[in-house]
């Protein structure tokens, strides 16, 4: 009996149409799932649509039509986009599903009956972009510390959950369980910011709106919008409903994949509420970066999205699956540019690739009329090419596992790189001039070395582009065994007489100019709101008062330059830097967490507002500011000096 496998997307909200953000992570798991098939495992792939809350509520009223009636069709895209794409999702759950919203009621209840939710009174603030309460101290500038926004009052009865009875559990979880969590930076970031500061029980039922999964037992309550929706994982397996039966063959899942931001959501109230189920926990949670644009998060509520049906239209589907498994790196943002996309499509797929393979099944048509004979004559220059194809399938395979796609495509493509010079050094047409037998015998080594590396690399690439490897697999003649996983991680399964056939270009090449030029033109088109911000942006700009050179004397700016940075506890928005200001040194806390790591700012020089008066933001002492500029975006952007100037230099 094969081995169970279940992989998870986030389940996502239905407020507006899908986009590459949203495709990332899909096509993360929809590869993984691939691979797992080829490895023989019963595979679980999961993904969804978050339907409840207050914000879909909203924006269902501004569009003036039914909450039901609006996520249906905002789903229906989602699931066309899905199957362009090649998703091969196994289940689709919607938290809409009477039998989930059976099982979240059940769950509830369970909760309640236990012990772990009971009934308190709400008094704080709301943020209904993000469905999140607040305490009043958790807010920044006396807005949503997670996106900035404006947050309202809101006092009601409510029930709650008793997270903080879960701190110490969780702490070790995460600690002392390093699978857990991934990537590890985010394991400190979740301990020092939300568990060591203490964890306060969690508000979990709304009274102010209705759409929802109503309390059963208290009416007028509706169950709190992430409660519903993590308990999508196991209610989709059929816990405490009778639509699905899979829940002992599945659960725990081998892998919950996400973006950063909802990594909260998963590392410490999903386990605390499994812990409170009695149930296993997750193997392992995987929170991969932002895909980015013009400098800010890709997503919805910016509007700055693109359209992964234009660029599937344009470029092929296996083009864009590869391009972002390729572009992402494990764990950092990961900025979209049309310009890098046609680059790396040019470069890895339309040369290296496509290349390789047109230029390999020519020659065999050409010197062999198609039909590579079985007598072959090695030679030790073939050496390091029948090694690399040879071992990069364990590598590309323990990188694919560990989500750490990028590497293991470009491990894969380093091989198709090799294989491109070892023709350049075999020099196939110059061999072909000897036709002894020894002759024609060592041409047919090298061509099947280059047909043995193109299968390899075309097996280990189908979970990331499964349209165009099976085209490759016509051309060279492999099917059946061959092209099976496990007969990827080893050279020279290829056997026999092997047929070629010539078939159309696998990634025609793009003309760089040209189509950035259409391309942007297109996605202005379909992104009006980008436009538009951009042109008020441009319009906006009006002159503070006129001040004089003295009252300019009194701002006393400064290099220095940045010694380290770290996230103020509790705040998504504010960071705290230590600085050399060639004066002793100082800290300044500033609010770019959003657009800044400490990878962009260790070490770089920036210009600071050195006789501020010292103020404490969330409890951390700021000494002055760093000049940043607003940026089209609404992003900030830190000023760094081009030139470098000594710490402490005055700027006048
Ligand atoms: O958070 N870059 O749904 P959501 C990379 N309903 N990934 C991105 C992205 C970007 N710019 N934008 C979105 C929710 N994503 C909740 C989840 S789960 C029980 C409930 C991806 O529609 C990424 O996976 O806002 C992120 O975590 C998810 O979409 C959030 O989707
Ligand atoms: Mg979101």
């Amino acid at each position: 009996m094969s081995k169970p496998y279940y992989i998870t997307t986030p389940i996502y909200y239905p407020s507006g149409n899908p986009h590459i953000g949203h495709c990332y992570t899909t096509l993360a798991c929809d590869a993984i799932a691939r691979m797992k098939r080829m490895q023989g495992y019963d595979v679980m792939f999961l993904t969804g649509t978050d339907e409840h809350g207050q914000k879909i509520e909203k924006k269902a009223k501004e569009a003036g039509v039914e909450p039901q009636k609006y996520v249906d069709d905002i789903v229906a895209r989602f699931k066309v986009l899905w199957e362009r794409m090649g998703i091969t999702y196994d289940r689709f759950i919607r938290t809409t599903d009477p039998y989930h919203v059976e099982s979240v009621q059940k769950i509830f209840k369970e909760l309640y009956d236990k012990g772990y939710i009971y009934k308190g009174e709400y008094a704080g603030k709301y943020c209904t972009p993000c469905e999140s309460f607040w305490t009043e101290s958790q807010l920044v500038d006396g807005k949503c510390p997670d996106c900035g926004r404006e947050v309202v009052d809101a006092r009601e009865e409510a029930y709650f959950f008793k997270l903080s009875e879960f701190g110490e559990r969780l702490e070790k979880l995460l600690t002392e369980n390093p699978e857990f969590l991934q990537p590890p930076s985010r394991v400190n970031e979740m301990v020092n910011n939300f568990i060591k500061p203490g964890l306060e029980d969690l508000c979990v039922s709304r009274t102010s709106f209705k759409w929802g999964v109503p309390v059963d037992f208290d009416e007028g309550h509706v169950v709190y919008v992430w409660i519903d929706a993590l308990s999508n994982y196991i209610t989709a397996l059929g816990y405490k409903n009778d639509a699905y039966n899979d829940f002992e063959k599945y659960w725990p899942a081998d892998i919950h994949m996400m973006a950063k931001e909802i990594v909260r959501f998963h590392s410490i109230i999903w386990p605390a509420m499994l812990m409170a189920l009695d149930l296993p926990l997750p193997k392992k949670v995987y929170g991969h970066g932002w895909i980015t644009f013009n400098g800010a998060k890709m997503g919805k509520s910016t509007g700055n999205v693109i359209d992964p049906f234009i660029l599937a239209d344009r470029y092929g589907v296996d083009a864009v699956r590869y391009h972002l498994l390729r572009e992402m790196p494990f764990g950092s943002d990961c900025a979209f540019s049309n310009e890098i996309m046609i680059n790396r499509i040019n470069s890895d797929l339309a040369n290296d690739l496509g290349n390789l393979v047109s230029r390999t099944v020519a020659m065999v048509l050409k010197y062999f009329d198609g039909k590579l004979p079985a007598g072959r004559k090695d030679d030790p220059m073939d050496n390091e090419l029948k090694q690399m194809a040879g071992e990069v399938g364990k590598i590309a395979e323990t990188a694919f596992e560990n989500c750490q796609f990028s590497f293991g495509l470009s491990e894969i493509l380093k091989v198709v790189s090799r294989a491109n010079k070892y023709i350049d050094e075999t020099a196939p047409w110059v061999l072909a001039k000897d036709e002894s037998e020894s002759g024609r015998a060592r041409l047919a080594a090298v061509l099947y070395n280059l047909l043995e590396t193109i299968r390899i690399v075309s097996v280990l690439l189908y979970p990331v582009m499964p349209f165009t490897m099976p085209k490759i697999w016509e051309q060279i003649g492999a099917s059946g065994d061959v092209v099976k996983w496990e007969n990827a991680l080893k050279f020279g399964a290829l056997g026999g007489e092997i047929a070629v056939k010539k078939g159309e270009v696998l990634f025609p090449r793009i003309d760089l100019e040209k189509e950035i030029d259409e391309l942007n033109a297109l996605l202005a088109a379909q992104n009006p709101a980008v436009e538009k911000k951009t042109e008020e942006a441009k319009q906006e700009i009006v002159l503070a008062d006129e001040i004089t050179i003295d009252d300019f004397a009194k701002v006393e700016l400064r290099v220095a330059k940045v010694l380290s940075c770290e996230k103020v506890p509790k705040s998504d928005k504010l960071l705290c830097l230590k600085l050399d200001d060639g004066m002793g040194g100082r800290q300044v806390v500033s609010g770019i967490a959003e657009w800044y790591s400490a990878e962009d700012l260790v070490g770089k020089k920036i210009i600071v507002v050195a006789n501020l008066k010292p103020v404490k933001l969330r409890g951390v002492e700021s000494n002055g500011m760093i000049l940043a500029a607003d940026a089209p975006d609404g992003s900030a952007k830190v000023v760094f000096p081009d030139q470098d100037l000594p710490c402490g230099a005055k700027i006048r």
